[in-house]
Formats: C-alpha cells, sequence, structure tokens
C-alpha cells in the first residue's frame, strides 16, 4: 500500500479525533473530552465500567467542579454534584423535561407516557390529576383505611417469621430472603388504590413475579441511558446485549397486567360506584370522550400512571428496606438503639403506628441516613433542558440532558465529614431530637418532586419498625455480613440476600 495513502488517512484520522474530542458548545462546564460515537462515555467506562456514577464522582475530583459538562453520545450532558445547583436544576421551569430516549418510547409503546418519562403539558396535567385524586385512597397522606392494611401485611409477614404462617419462597430453614421479602406488602398498598384490589394472602407468587419484572426493567440499563439511547440502532445488532430485549420482554409483562386489570374495570364500571383510581379515570375519559380539543385522558395514560406507580414501588422501596436491614447486621448497636427506642414509645402489645413516628427520632434518622449513604437513584432521573439558558454562569444549550449527582453529593466530605460512615447521629442534636433541616435530596425536589415520597416514607417506617419490635436482624449463622454493594440500572437495586430474623422475647 501507499506510505503517502496511509500517512494521510491517520492524519485525517488523528484531525477527526482532536475536533471531535475539542468540540464544545461555547463556555460549557469544565468535563472530559469527546473520542468519537459515544463521546466522553468512553471515558466514563474507562474509569468504572459498572458503576456510572463512581466514574461521573472520579471526573468531579479530576476537573475540581461540582458542575460537570461533556458529550454522551452527541447529547451534552451537564452534571451537578452540590446542593445548590441540584435544587437549581430541580426548580427551574426550563429544567423540567425529559429525555426522549428510545427506552422512554419502548416502555409507553411508542409514546411517552404516566408522569416519569413524560413532560410538557401531559405531564404537568397528569401528575397533578393522579396525586390528587390517588390522594382519595390514601396516596401522600395519612389514611387510617391504608395503614390499617398495611398493618395487617406487616402482621402477616411477623406469622411467617415466626413460623405461624407458611411462605417458604421468602422464609425458609430460619432465613428470610430480601428483597422478596416486602413485595407482597407494598404491592397490596398501592395496586388497593389503585385497582382496589390486593394479591391474596396465598399467593404472594404473584406480586413476586410482577415486581421481579419491574426489578428486571429498572436493571436492563443505567440512569444515562447506555449505548441504546445514545445509538438506538444498536439493537437491531445487539438486542440481548443492549439491553432492549429485558426492556421489551418485562414491559411486555407489566403491560400485560396492567391492561388486564383496566379491561376487567372496564367491563364491570358502574357510575355510581367508584372502588379506585381507575374507576374515577374511566369515568373522566367517558366525561372527555367528546372533548373537540382532544383529551389528556386515555387508556394508555392510565396504563402508564399504574406502571410508574406498581414499579416504583416495587423497586425503589423494598430496594432501600433490603439496604437497610444489610446495614443494621453491619451495626447492631444501631439496631438495638431503635429497639430501645421502640420498646419505650410503643411496647409490645400492638405494632408501631404512624402516631408513634414523631416520638422515635432514632428511628427517623436512621431511616434517613441508610437513604444518604445508598442515594439508589445515584444520578437521579434525567431532566431535559427546554431552551438555550444559563446555569451557574456556564450555558446550556436546548436539549441538554441535566443529571443530578445525588450519590457525589451525598458522599462529599465536605458537606458530611465522614460520609462513608453509617451514622444515624448526623442528623440529630445534642438532645437526640431531629434536625428541623434535611439537606438530603433522595427523592429530588421541585416539581419533578418523587410523588411517591410521603407513601414510600409512610410504608418503609411502619415496616421497619414492626419488624425491628419483633425480631434482631442478624447474620446468618457462620457467614459473613454482606457486602453492601448495590446492583446497577437505571437506579440502583438490591442483590438478593438472605438474613436470620431472631425472634426477640
Ligand atoms: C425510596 C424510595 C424512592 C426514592 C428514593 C425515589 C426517588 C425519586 C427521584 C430521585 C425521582 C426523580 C426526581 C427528579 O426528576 O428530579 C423520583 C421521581 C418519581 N417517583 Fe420516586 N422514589 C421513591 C419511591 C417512589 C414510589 C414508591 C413511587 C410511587 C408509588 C414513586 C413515584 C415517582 C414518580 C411518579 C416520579 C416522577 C415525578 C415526576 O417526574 O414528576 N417513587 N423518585
Amino acid at each position: 500500500m501507499n506510505p503517502f495513502l496511509v500517512l494521510a488517512v491517520v492524519l485525517l484520522l488523528v484531525l477527526y479525533i482532536f475536533r471531535v474530542a475539542t468540540t464544545r458548545p461555547p463556555n460549557f462546564p469544565p468535563g472530559p473530552p469527546s473520542l468519537p460515537i459515544y463521546g466522553a462515555y468512553w471515558l466514563l467506562l474507562l474509569n468504572n465500567w459498572t458503576y456510572i456514577h463512581k466514574a461521573i464522582e472520579k471526573m468531579r475530583c479530576r476537573y475540581r467542579s461540582n458542575l460537570l459538562g461533556f458529550y454522551l453520545g452527541g447529547v451534552p450532558t451537564v452534571v451537578a454534584c452540590d446542593y445548590e445547583t441540584i435544587k437549581e436544576i430541580e426548580t427551574r421551569p426550563e429544567f423540567l423535561g425529559r429525555m426522549d430516549t428510545i427506552i422512554a418510547r419502548e416502555r409507553g409503546l411508542g409514546k411517552l407516557l404516566g408522569v416519569i418519562l413524560a413532560d410538557g403539558p401531559l405531564w404537568a396535567h397528569q401528575r397533578r390529576y393522579m396525586l390528587r385524586h390517588m390522594r382519595d385512597f390514601g396516596f401522600g397522606t395519612r389514611s387510617a383505611s391504608l395503614e390499617n392494611l398495611v398493618q395487617q401485611e406487616i402482621q402477616d409477614m411477623v406469622d411467617i417469621l415466626n413460623g405461624k404462617k407458611q411462605d417458604k419462597g421468602i422464609y425458609r430453614d430460619g432465613l428470610a430472603l430480601l428483597p422478596d421479602l416486602f413485595f407482597h406488602i407494598l404491592l397490596n398498598a398501592i395496586w388497593s388504590m389503585y385497582a382496589g384490589d390486593r394479591f391474596s394472602y396465598t399467593d404472594h407468587g404473584h406480586a413476586r413475579f410482577i415486581a421481579q419484572q419491574g426489578i428486571k426493567f429498572v436493571r436492563a440499563n443505567d440512569p444515562t441511558g447506555r449505548a441504546l439511547a445514545l445509538t438506538p440502532w444498536i439493537r437491531h445488532i445487539f438486542p440481548q446485549k443492549s439491553g432492549f430485549t429485558q426492556i421489551r420482554n418485562t414491559n411486555t409483562k407489566l403491560v400485560e397486567v396492567i391492561k388486564k386489570t383496566i379491561d376487567e374495570h372496564i367491563r364491570t364500571h358502574s357510575e355510581d360506584h367508584m372502588r379506585d383510581f381507575i374507576d374515577i379515570y374511566i369515568k373522566e375519559m367517558k366525561t372527555n370522550e367528546n372533548n373537540p380539543n382532544g383529551s389528556p385522558f386515555s387508556e394508555e395514560q392510565l396504563i402508564f400512571l399504574g406502571w410508574d406507580l406498581l414499579v416504583s414501588t416495587a423497586t425503589t422501596l423494598t430496594t432501600t428496606l433490603s439496604m437497610y436491614i444489610m446495614y443494621m447486621m453491619h451495626h447492631p448497636e444501631v439496631q438495638s438503639n431503635i429497639q430501645n427506642e421502640i420498646d419505650t414509645v410503643v411496647g409490645h402489645n400492638r405494632l408501631p403506628t404512624l402516631n408513634d413516628r414523631s416520638k422515635m427520632p432514632y428511628m427517623e434518622a436512621s431511616l434517613r441516613e441508610l437513604m444518604r449513604i445508598s442515594s439508589i437513584f445515584s444520578l437521579g432521573i434525567a431532566h431535559r433542558a427546554t431552551e438555550d439558558t444559563h446555569l451557574r454562569g456556564y450555558f446550556i444549550p436546548k436539549n441538554t440532558m441535566l443529571l443530578t449527582g445525588l450519590h457525589s453529593y451525598h458522599n462529599d466530605p465536605e458537606v458530611w465529614g465522614d460520609p462513608h460512615i453509617y451514622r444515624p447521629e448526623r442528623f440529630l442534636d445534642e438532645k437526640g431530637q431531629l434536625l428541623k433541616k434535611d439537606l438530603t435530596l433522595p427523592f429530588g425536589a421541585g416539581k419533578r418532586l418523587c410523588a411517591g415520597e410521603t407513601f414510600g416514607r409512610q410504608n418503609m417506617w411502619l415496616i421497619l419498625t414492626g419488624l425491628l419490635q419483633n425480631f434482631t436482624l442478624a447474620v446468618p449463622k457462620g457467614q459473613k455480613p454482606p457486602d453492601l454493594h448495590t446492583v446497577n440500572g437505571f437506579h440502583q437495586t438490591s442483590p438478593e440476600v438472605w438474613f436470620q430474623p431472631l425472634p426477640r422475647t
């Protein structure tokens, strides 16, 4: 081959790579350069192949900046790693968009539906509507009937762990399985409001099947969307490796379960008796049927509102509860402090109720600390800039992806001092009372604040205090305490772990 030709090709290639590496929007935040096709994603992977949030943390140290900017494929991306900038992203109206990706569209059967992955007027309207009407059934508020239902479920769990009832899928040979132990309780709580029904006591397997589809869906990608979002065509070449098959298969099963329930509601619908959220929504669909301006209410939107609620519950709360128990296995001293608090405030003759919550600051602090240290939404859920704008003096072009670096912020030594130590006391004053201001942001903030925060906090509190009142959470005999790693995904999920619930006498 002609050596001049080879030299020319090499030169052109070098020039091309140089051009790609140095192309950035003007006045963009500092960050790693780009390489062809995937931009800076290559360099992030090189820093940490599995956990992109850990690669981001390294970049934050390297560039000494709490606001990083780089290209992911062709998408300008910024990551905020401090409280003020994260709050700014969460609150400014021009940052409320969501990314339009192949994953979001595959999930919504071609459309951007539900609340989590929608934006614009449809998102604002449907979020407001869902919160307003789910509230009537106990979601996001204090509700005696919901609390009652959850307590029955907790009693059921206690009975299983005491050997009074049997479910070998979650408890056998004296050991209980995480996160499966919590699927039934939590799915019943959310399903009772959305679909007016609960999965039967004897069929824990069905709830487990649904939760497992949700977890597999979440684990099929990561908060950036990975190669599948950046180069959607790779699904035709690597359908398995890109996670596309897993997303499609699990989504099909989830949609099937929800659609079947909605169809049954449509068949038995009566205007005189609103059984649940689905019924109210169907009524709204009928009222708006002939609206000449079109209607935001549709069966497909109802499916994905249900999807958001069901999958969020099955994946986030079960993960947080599991991580909590894993940390308790490492910290028996924290566990015994909580048990003392429960014994003093509640005693042993009844399960804890939400009335006891304000009297148990140490318990509250232990959960707050768990959510800080585990930061399961390590990079939040990506926002999108809906117009050209500025952030902290830097230029942010329209359609920039904005990630909230919750892992980095929650583990910043300048804010927390000893962030890698699990220490509930950091949230208590010298009198043992809860600090008024909570600087953690596990649920995000602003208009996109997690819709399930109140529901989540209340039910995690009820389940954990019920468990700790009745059992000491121990490492199985002869084993070491579990590794505290999480499994990567759109958000982090907990691995499967067995623990030994020792009945308290
Ligand atoms: C420990 C449990 C949970 C954590 C840590 C968590 C965290 C988050 C975070 C960080 C966001 C993104 C906020 C943003 O866009 O900036 C979010 C959004 C959301 N979460 Fe949660 N979540 C949890 C549980 C739940 C539950 C149980 C539900 C429903 C039952 C839920 C429903 C939602 C919805 C609908 C959104 C989208 C809000 C919007 O875009 O308007 N979450 N959550």
